[in-house]
């Protein structure tokens, strides 16, 4: 059975930037942008063109220079912005306005002090506007996650009618649980009239740790776009990671969805963004983080040296990373430590071994991580007459 397309639209240079601490300037935005166009996204979000002069020039100058992927900048529902950021994309080989306004009780209330016809006028407005200057016009209804989904179909269908190609519905505070976010999209796709001249877009944010399983359960209600960031940066607690949408549609091919991502390159991409913006990957993150491939305990350990399958669920150099790793610490049992001891020339006996691992218990509880100088010192303090 043939795969459907699922579309990446990475964000990271928008959603991500916004970060405090993660502002780059227009060449470490272009060198970003240029690698995810290696990467293989389909859409570059690169920047919001009116937020400042600076960003102007970086949209811009990115719209020059990618090749392949959509170029994206983002808008509020407001004719100066869409101007702005129609100007950017000028020069852009696939352009997309990006444009929408809060669809949510309090956004309405507290942010637009409007009515729900008030907001479905200035959204149709919006699209309508944006659409006379690109053919690709996608519309975010912020705070979707907590709007009423009957209002939310309405407004759906208003933009769609008004020519709307994508329907970016973001979880903007990370309030869904996948259940619920997924019911939201398979809802829109069977009650928005037209629905079939439009994408549906997951944008989940993660301030409950649900921004990937959301987008998830997204894409498999009906949803044909992920929006996400690399290493899952984004506004408080994040966005939806990129490199974790890509490998668990990956591992799960009866889902039977895929990205075009080259996932070879998701290593060198995290850290080219992590050194980049000075925003560190915290070691455990899944498929990127120093961990995700470093086995520590005896048990996991023994297993893995016996047969990777035991405890590793994708192959390391399929996401860039050369090889798993055997970490050495005073949780590690003999298996581990006669391996290690191989890979730097020692063949240790069954009984030799016994001898070595109760001084390397020794060093390892005073010691967070034993290393192979540690090793080669053990065994000389063993005295033991192993060769090299
Ligand atoms: O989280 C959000 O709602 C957004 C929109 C501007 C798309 O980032
Ligand atoms: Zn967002």
């Amino acid at each position: 059975m043939n795969k459907q397309r699922v579309y990446i639209f990475d964000t990271t240079l928008r959603d991500g930037e916004q970060v405090p601490g993660c502002k780059l300037d227009k060449e470490q935005k272009i060198k970003i942008a240029r690698k995810l166009d290696e990467l293989g996204v389909d859409v570059i979000e690169a920047g919001f063109p009116v937020s400042s002069p600076g960003d102007f020039d970086a949209v811009q100058a990115i719209a020059k220079e990618v090749k392949n992927a959509t170029v994206c900048g983002l808008t509020r529902a407001v004719k100066n912005d869409i101007e702005v950021a129609a100007q950017a994309l000028k020069q852009a080989k696939k352009p997309r306005i990006h444009t929408g306004i809060g669809t949510s009780d309090s956004h309405i209330k507290y942010k637009f002090n409007a009515s729900k016809e008030e907001i479905i006028e200035r959204a149709v407005e919006a699209v309508s506007y944006a659409k006379t200057f690109v053919d690709d016009v996608e519309f975010y209804a912020e705070d979707a996650g907590r709007t009423d989904n009957e209002f939310l179909a309405q407004v759906c269908t208003e933009v769609v009618r008004a020519g709307a190609t994508v329907l970016n519905i973001p979880d903007t505070t990370g309030y869904c649980l996948p259940e619920e976010y997924g019911a939201k999209i398979k809802y829109l796709s069977e009650h928005v009239v037209g629905i079939e001249k439009a994408v549906l877009s997951c944008h989940c944010h993660n301030d409950l740790g649900l921004a990937t399983a959301n987008a998830i359960s997204g894409v498999v209600n009906g949803a044909r776009q992920i929006e996400c960031t690399i290493n899952g940066i984004g506004e408080r607690a994040g966005n939806t990671a990129l490199e974790e949408v890509v490998m668990i549609l990956r591992q799960h091919p009866y889902l039977n969805l895929e990205t075009k991502i080259d996932s070879k390159l998701l290593n060198e991409v995290s850290r080219l963004v992590s050194d980049t913006m000075g925003m560190m990957v915290q070691p455990n993150k899944a498929i990127v983080g120093a961990n995700a491939f470093a086995h520590s305990s005896g048990i996991h350990q023994d297993g893995v040296i016996k047969n990777r399958a035991t405890y590793e669920i994708i192959n390391p150099e399929d996401v860039g990373v050369n090889a798993s790793s055997i970490v050495l610490t005073a949780r590690s049992g003999r298996a581990a430590l006669a391996y290690r001891a191989k890979n730097i020339g020692y063949e240790l006996t069954k009984l030799q071994l016994d001898t070595v691992y109760q001084e390397f218990l020794r060093v390892a509880d005073r010691k967070k991580q034993v290393e192979n100088d540690d090793i080669h010192r053990i065994i000389e303090h063993c005295k033991i007459g192993i060769a090299l």
